[in-house]
């Protein structure tokens, strides 16, 4: 699937859109996200994730609410849904094809927002007709941008202080976790882990760490402390969205190495560099 745009450029247009114009996506968008859904169904890790689009149509504001996504959600035409079996890295595998498919839909002009707790999975999982040992662990939603915001957006932002982003020195590291990596240090790869700290993460709670040692990038779940054991998050049946949140930083990572050339790949080979602390465990490496 490719890009009209520098990967850059749509990596720093995305923010997350909560209400909508209630105008349909036209064919022509729609059609062009359709063929990247289908042609984006196995991760680099290996899954194989199933992706659809649902539609509201005009004046199909009741089956949105139908959708359980209303409150958090005004206004969004269509949603694209993925479905994924509990295996091992399945999400990372799902967050790196989910956001593929968010910065295609950035990159022709559309506002997404992605749900992770706000939504009612049952409706979603009836909507993508749901097999045997699969499940729905986040949606996207998506439509035109609505030019004034609700005040109900800007508490969210605030909220999560989604405008915000950790600095370098705590994110990126040389050989160990106690030597920060500098951008001059990065050299080629410091507009790739630019773009790793400008991505999407559930609550903006940016759990992604990195390591470079030589040529390889060792990435590290760092986890938010009680965040995928709190009562609300068992309530709403979360998945671990902070494995999503490490895919998504695969792909903002990727997509940025390959524009500028590197021939890189995907490999999980736990490196035994020692931990900064309990809540830090290894995730995957990028071999560049
Ligand atoms: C896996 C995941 C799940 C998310 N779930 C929700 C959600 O349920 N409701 C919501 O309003 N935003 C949700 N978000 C959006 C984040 O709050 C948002 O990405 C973050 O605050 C950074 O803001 P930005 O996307 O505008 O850069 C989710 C994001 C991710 C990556």
């Amino acid at each position: 699937m490719s890009f009209d745009k520098p990967i850059a450029d749509i990596i720093r247009q995305r923010s997350s859109c909560r209400t909508y114009l209630r105008k349909p996506v036209d064919s022509d968008t729609l059609a062009r996200l359709t063929d990247s859904l289908t042609s984006t169904r196995v991760g680099p890790l290996g899954n194989r994730t199933r992706f659809e689009l649902v539609f509201a149509t005009e004046g199909d504001s009741k089956a949105l609410r139908g959708l359980g996504a209303y409150g958090f959600i005004k206004g969004a035409t269509a949603f694209i849904v993925g479905a994924i079996r509990q295996d091992e890295k399945a999400l990372e595998d799902f967050g790196y094809l989910m956001e593929w498919m968010v910065l295609k839909a950035t990159d022709l002009g559309l506002g997404t927002c992605w749900l992770g707790g706000a939504f009612t999975k049952s409706r979603f999982a009836r909507k993508i007709s749901l097999l045997e040992g699969e499940f729905v662990p986040a949606v996207a939603s998506l439509g035109y941008r609505a030019s004034n915001p609700r005040w109900v957006d800007g508490k969210i932002r605030d909220a999560a202080r989604s405008d915000q982003r950790l600095p370098w020195e705590k994110l990126f590291f040389d050989g160990r976790f106690d030597t920060p990596l500098s951008e001059d240090v990065a050299g080629e790869y410091a507009r790739a882990l630019e773009m790793v700290r400008l991505g999407p993460s559930a609550s903006n709670r940016q759990p992604w760490r990195i390591v470079r040692e030589g040529a390889v990038w060792h990435f590290y779940l760092r986890r938010t402390p009680g965040y995928r054991t709190s009562n609300y998050a068992r309530m709403l049946k979360m998945a671990d969205l902070q494995r999503i949140d490490m895919g998504i930083a695969m792909c903002h990572f990727e997509l940025m190495a390959r524009e500028s050339g590197s021939m890189g790949g995907w490999r999980v080979s736990d490196p035994g560099i020692p931990l900064p602390d309990e809540l830090a465990e290894y995730s995957v490496s990028w071999v560049g």
